[in-house]
């Protein structure tokens, strides 16, 4: 399952692409917002960050299918070939979505609540599929349960792969990435959550007591022998 980071911050996204292995970075209206500076200066300085060959997903704002055509125009344009157009899943987005995948545009298919919507999306030539995990929990319904019916009804296409979106917490990533979801994007608190855990902490810092203990205070491989 490939990771991404859901996030704008280029603090954070620089401190996580320095520890974690990381393909990329996705961004909503709602999280660009969160910087309260010019869009495209964000995702620019983000590219900038993760490198041509990440992947970068971005979201037209239109109504109209015909405008976020335009849209997306525009931010490949100069966004980069890399970057995947984030297109809500309504019906104007499909005509956007049918029309762009033609023209070899990649397709991120997002605001996915229903596998329907998956499904619908998946036809309609998109790359990526989004559910919102979380926020379908927040429904009443089972956010992990609809991500997997939706991979059980993608199985038979060729293209689209799941990028699950909106998580809480490590174990809804855990059983996405276990069931063979294809990608993930996860703020960077909940990504540190995947690997946060006390009893390896506390293992890692015996290893260095008994270390120590041998070899005396400071020691490491590097000057144990000297
Ligand atoms: O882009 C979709 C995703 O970022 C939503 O996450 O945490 O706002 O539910 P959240």
């Amino acid at each position: 399952m490939k990771l991404l980071i859901d996030d704008a911050d280029i603090e954070n996204i620089k401190r996580i692409y320095s520890y974690y292995p990381i393909d990329g970075v996705t961004t909503n209206p709602s999280i660009l917002a969160q910087s309260g500076r010019n869009p495209y200066e964000v995702l620019k300085e983000i590219r900038a960050v993760i490198g041509d060959n990440a992947e970068l997903h971005a979201q037209v704002i239109s109504e109209k299918a015909e405008d976020m055509i335009e849209e997306a125009h525009k931010m490949v344009d100069i966004l980069g070939k890399n970057t995947y157009v984030k297109i809500p899943t309504v019906p104007e987005g499909l005509k956007a979505m049918k029309h762009l995948s033609k023209e070899g545009y990649k397709i991120t298919a997002t605001a996915i609540y229903t596998p329907m919507q998956a499904y619908l999306a998946a036809r309609s030539g998109a790359d990526y599929v989004a559910p919102y995990v979380n926020r379908i929990d927040n429904l009443g319904a089972n956010g992990i349960e609809s991500t997997k019916m939706m991979q059980d009804i993608l199985d038979g296409e060729q293209k689209t792969q799941i990028l699950a979106a909106s998580f809480k917490n490590a174990n809804q990533i855990q059983e996405l990435c276990a069931y063979g979801i294809g990608a993930a994007t996860v703020a960077p608190d909940v990504i540190d959550n995947l690997i946060k855990n006390a009893c390896v902490t506390a293992a890692v810092k015996d290893f260095t007591r008994d270390f120590e203990t041998l070899c005396g205070k400071g020691k490491t491989m590097l000057d144990c022998d000297a």
